[in-house]
């Protein structure tokens, strides 16, 4: 057993016979008995069970005595933060999602399915960083000589990078302690493992364990940690789920249309979360996308067929054009299905019950299929009203005209409401070829938008 500065084994075993828990090890889902099946997330077989002790993370380091500092309050005008206290990762599209660069003393998670590219991206990030300092890279999936090959394939400039192959978390805090590194990259978090808590790396209580104790010495030591984590097919962190309320920043890596790469933030502590970052997965690594104003509509030559609406969508600080693809067949089963993967299910959902109720045209009969050209994900309303003409005109068979780009939300009583920025979106819209934009303001509801469209009513 590996030494216990910190006193939770004493803790442990004070404190003993407490009623145990079960946690789901894919998504952290919690259930006072065991259970063959999560209730959450639907995968099998995947309860652990914990007691509440064993959960029981290491104290705050900032406890006096373990990093000999007391921690004292500190007068508000005497804090520093701006631009000082960021790093440049030297990468402007990772930067934007950050908010602005990468912030000392914060941990970010990063997910993604296995393959997107997150190995490839904090490399490059790494190399590429502006710090003083060495930078620390753990990997417990890849060898030295793997890694230093796709170093060479990169063809990265020399960066004080160091490698640590290795899986258990008290070799890692030893040797980062020994190095003292501004940047701290773990790749993954599921391969963290601890002897004092098992065998078996990657359950939610070697995660927590692992993650905690890095996040802590990070915040202490001024240096930036990036936690790399595998993500399912249902989009969810597997595992590492639990500690994303530890982190600062969530960031999400997800594939776009072939080569494409979105970096997005799902929680940021220092910035918005609606900035995206677009990268290209090329033969030398990832390329930065900083024009990406025309990525998300298809390239056609002729008309357009019905079921397609273009809309200026407002991703953080640029208007992105985008098309939302629409198509609806009679229900196979006799139950309304909805198939969307780009656009939130239940507001295609909503948007076709307005449409129903006042345009009088039947959804209820079919299955809806939603898709985003580019693979981009909207959560934004501006595309309420674009979603809608999108299902008018896969129902009823009518096209939007090529050079109509729309925007705006949709209430459940069938009006437009206003959305922001609708000057740059109309600019945009205009420079990128749709002269025509249907948007609040120039109507007020959604029959209005399609007389105007379709010219029916
Ligand atoms: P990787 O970073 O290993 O993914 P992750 O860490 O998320 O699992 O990237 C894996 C894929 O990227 C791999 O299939 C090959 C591809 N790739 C390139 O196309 N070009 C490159 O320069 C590199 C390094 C990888
Ligand atoms: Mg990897």
């Amino acid at each position: 057993m590996f030494p216990d500065p910190s006193g939770t084994m004493g803790i442990m075993a004070a404190s003993k016979k407490k009623k145990s828990l079960f946690r789901c090890r894919v998504c952290g889902q919690e259930e006072s008995k065991w259970l063959g099946r999560c209730p959450a997330c639907g995968e099998w077989n995947t309860f652990e069970e914990e007691t509440p002790d064993s959960i029981s993370v290491k104290p705050s380091s900032s406890t006096p005595g373990k990093s000999g500092k007391k921690n004292r309050p500190i007068p508000l005008q005497e804090i520093q933060s701006g631009p000082e206290n960021r790093f440049n990762t030297g990468f402007s599209e990772i930067n934007q999602v950050l908010g602005g660069g990468l912030m000392r003393g914060s941990a970010v998670l990063l997910g993604g399915e296995p393959g997107i590219g997150k190995s490839t991206l904090m490399l490059q990030a790494a190399a590429a960083l502006q710090s003083e300092g060495p930078i620390l890279y753990v990997s417990g999936e890849e060898s030295p000589g793997q890694i230093k090959q796709r170093t060479e394939r990169l063809q990265l400039p020399a960066a004080p990078i160091h490698l640590l192959c290795e899986t258990r978390t008290e070799a890692i805090e030893n040797e980062r302690n020994r190095l003292e590194p501004g940047m701290i990259i773990i790749d993954s978090v599921q391969t963290l493992h601890s002897d004092s808590l098992g065998a078996v790396p990657g359950t939610v209580n070697q995660i927590k364990y692992g993650g905690h104790e890095l996040i802590t010495w990070a915040k202490e030591h001024g240096a930036a940690l990036f936690l790399i984590a595998h993500v399912t097919k249902g989009g969810t962190i597997a595992g590492p789920k639990v500690i994303e309320h530890m982190v600062d920043t969530v960031l999400y890596f997800e594939q776009g249309r072939q080569e494409l790469r979105i970096l997005r933030a799902a929680k940021n502590r220092f910035g918005s979360v609606d900035e995206i970052g677009l990268f290209r997965m090329e033969e030398k690594g990832l390329i930065q996308v900083t024009d990406p104003a025309r990525l998300f509509l298809e390239e056609r030559e002729g008309d357009i067929p019905a079921g397609i609406a273009v809309a200026p969508i407002y991703e953080g600080s640029r208007v992105l054009m985008v098309e939302i693809q629409a198509l609806t067949v009679p229900a196979k089963s006799g139950v309304s299905r909805v198939s969307s993967d780009r656009i939130d299910a239940s507001r295609v959902s909503r948007i076709a019950a307005v449409l129903e109720k006042h345009m009088n045209l039947q959804f209820s009969s079919q299955d809806l299929y939603v898709n985003v050209a580019g693979g981009i994900r909207l959560s934004e309303v501006g595309t309420e009203l674009p979603l809608a003409m999108a299902l008018y005109s896969a129902r009823t068979g009518l096209t939007v005209p090529a050079n109509t780009a729309i925007a705006g939300e949709v209430t459940l009583a069938g009006e437009v409401r206003t959305i922001s920025h609708l000057a740059r979106r109309k600019k945009t819209a205009r420079e990128m070829g749709f002269p025509r934009f249907i948007a609040p303001r120039e109507i007020r509801s959604v029959g209005e938008a399609v007389q105007s469209i379709f010219g029916t009513k």
